[in-house]
């Protein structure tokens, strides 16, 4: 999704921009561009990537302390150097950038074009800068006034930051659904969308709240008020992510770095909540709300992407271990089917970056109609985090790669915790059972390290069908959430098709699909369902499909069967998706980078979406 950056101080702003721009390219974007105020008020755009915007500026003069930078996800108008932000107002004298979409833009511009403005975008932000500059024109509006009354006649969500020509001295920045954070030097002042751009410059950080926007000076204050026009109180706090981990560190990709980042994000997602030992799970959440959760008539499950693949999971693992009654929903839909929910219910919200608009929005509706909240975020203070009741942190850290590897593994720790906890409380797992399992989880780290030395295996396989225009991934129990994500990994980042089913669904329909050109990843773990995944081996292989199995170390049977056998250590069934999943996550990897992709900025996706 688009990306804000901007700058007000006493150095220069555009090499801060540029890479505060590169820092948020990880979001996904079509165009770039910056404005500069340096008595002219100067705007830079162009389609395409960061570089390219880079090297249309060239050696034009950019020299100002202040400016704005924006990274486009077109969602009004195609991707062009025109549609690009920053937008000027019809004068030239205001300049803004903004995330999120101007749902009543098409009203507003038709007034404006009344009173004789003319746009040179298909944009809706074109139209809020015109309408800010309308405002203006009244005796004595300053900008900030502008820009709340003209906020306060938008419907829709935003986060936008504004500059005027001749007015060197602020920089007005607002938001309602996007976040946008301002980070606090000496004497200057950082605006982003995310804590990425900021966190080489200073770690003490402001989050806008909802509907708040801020008067940013370059004399070093600034104020902060509602757009009901209250004054409220900064909350200063301080950024715990550091560089390191939102740069490469060595490896080509962010993708393959967070891959191999799995057994340390793993552990970190258990610290503290889980002893073996012990004998003892603890998700502070759960404990605060343990009656009302315990209690509850069912769980429902709100997530899209990946996270809603970890949802589905969860529904295998919750029944089992808790003897709850589970349904997950992709949030997108949930909310716009009238569905029953009550106060009785309970949602788990499930979200890496915490700000999906259809996550969001399915929240609110279950929460208007009296649902407790769990909300399971990746991202700290994000919207997911603030407006859910009771959660946890994944704490998987920065995941910069479009595609969600770490953010998975992490969410199914922690709904593998979650089910235990709930099991143990409602005395529906025993406690030499729960034992063993917690055993097992302790060592899944270094069960992944160990799957992630197949590495070199998995690049030849990959190889082999880098050209497939095909795939089938098939899964049993909780292996088949894994096969969605698989298929779902591939899709994204290498654009062959690809689908995940249940194993024994195969026979209803995909059968017919499969010839001597289709590759089939059979996710062959489960010790419980084995013969049957082994007769699935076999009907593929009557069909001349390409085998590729994920099989236990050791495995026999299919090991005669499949083309390819990928031997994973060996865990508890219900563990066995935290292994699984790492040698799906590799294939489509290499698939994708022997194909030529850009599998960190995969084409037409965003790293958080936040439009619905
Ligand atoms: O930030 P979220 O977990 O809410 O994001 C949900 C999906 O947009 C996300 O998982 C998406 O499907 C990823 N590209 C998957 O790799």
């Amino acid at each position: 999704m688009c990306g804000i950056v901007a700058y007000i101080g006493t150095r220069e702003a555009y090499p801060i921009l540029i890479k505060g721009l590169q820092r948020l390219e990880y979001r996904g974007y079509d165009s770039a561009g910056v404005a500069l105020l340096n008595g002219d008020l100067n705007v830079y755009k162009k389609a395409g990537k960061v570089v390219d915007l880079e090297a249309y500026v060239g050696a034009q003069d950019t020299h100002a302390t202040m400016g704005i930078g924006h990274t486009r996800w077109a969602t009004h108008g195609v991707p062009n150097d025109c549609n690009a932000h920053p937008h000027l107002s019809y004068s030239g004298n205001l300049a803004l950038i903004h995330n999120g979409i101007i749902e009543n833009y098409e009203s507003l511009k038709t007034e404006l074009q009344r009173r004789g403005y003319l746009f040179q975008s298909d944009t809706d932000t074109e139209v809020l800068v015109n309408l800010i500059e309308e405002i203006k024109k009244q005796e004595g509006v300053e900008l900030e006034d502008a820009v709340r009354i003209a906020l306060n006649e938008v419907v829709g969500a935003y986060a936008i930051v504004v500059m005027e020509k001749g007015k060197e001295d602020k920089l007005i920045a607002a938001r309602k659904g996007s976040p946008l954070v301002i980070g606090i030097g000496e004497n200057e002042f950082f605006v982003a969308s995310d804590a990425s751009p900021i966190i080489e410059f200073t770690k003490n950080v402001v989050y806008l709240e909802d509907q708040e926007y801020a008067v940013i000076n370059r004399d070093g204050h600034f104020t902060l008020k509602t757009l009901g026009n209250v004054e409220t109180t900064p909350s200063i706090q301080k950024l715990e992510m550091n560089l390191e981990a939102i740069e490469k560190g060595g490896f080509d990709h962010f993708m393959l770095k967070e891959i191999y980042e799995q057994p340390r994000a793993v552990a970190d997602a258990l610290r503290g909540r889980m002893s073996a030992s012990g004998g003892w799970i603890k998700l502070g959440g759960v404990v605060e709300y343990e009656k009302r959760i315990l209690n509850a008539d069912r769980l429902l499950i709100a997530a899209c992407g990946t996270s809603w693949h970890s949802g589905l999971l969860a529904e295998y693992l919750i029944e089992d271990v808790a003897r709850m009654s589970v349904e997950v929903e992709y949030a997108s839909e949930f909310r716009y089917r009238n569905p029953v929910v009550d106060h009785e219910d309970v949602m788990i919200a499930i979200s890496q970056s915490g700000e999906t608009a259809d996550t969001l929005a399915a929240i609110e509706l279950a929460k208007e109609r009296g649902a407790l909240i769990y909300g399971i975020c990746n991202v700290i203070g994000s919207s997911i985090a603030r407006v859910s009741h009771a959660g946890s942190y994944t704490h998987a850290g920065p995941e910069i790669g479009v595609a969600s590897t770490k953010a998975f593994s992490t969410q199914v720790a922690i709904l593998t915790l979650m089910a235990l906890q709930i099991g143990e409380a409602k005395g529906t797992i025993p406690t030499s059972r729960l034992r063993e399992i917690l055993f097992e989880l302790e060592n899944i780290p270094a069960k992944i390290e160990e799957t992630l030395k197949l590495n070199d295996q998995i690049l030849e396989i990959a190889k082999t069908y880098k050209d497939a225009t095909n795939f089938l991934y098939l899964g049993r129990g909780v292996n088949f959430p894994v096969a969605l994500e698989g298929a779902l990994k591939l899709k994204e980042i290498s654009y062959i098709h690809a689908e995940g089913y249940p194993a024994a669904e195969m026979k209803h329909g995909p059968i017919a699909l499969i010839d001597e050109n289709m590759p089939v990843v059979i996710l062959a773990t489960n010790r419980s369902a084995y013969e049957k995944i082994v007769s699935n081996v076999q009907e593929v292989k009557a069909r001349k499909g390409k085998v590729i199995a994920i099989v236990n170390k050791g495995d026999r049977q299919i090991k005669g069967l499949a083309d390819h056998v990928i031997e994973v250590p060996e865990t508890e069934d219900i563990l066995a998706p935290l292994v699984t999943i790492v040698p799906l996550q590799l294939l489509s990897y290499h698939i994708a980078i022997l194909r030529g992709c850009n599998v960190d900025q995969p084409r037409n996706l965003a790293k958080s979406v936040t439009v619905e």
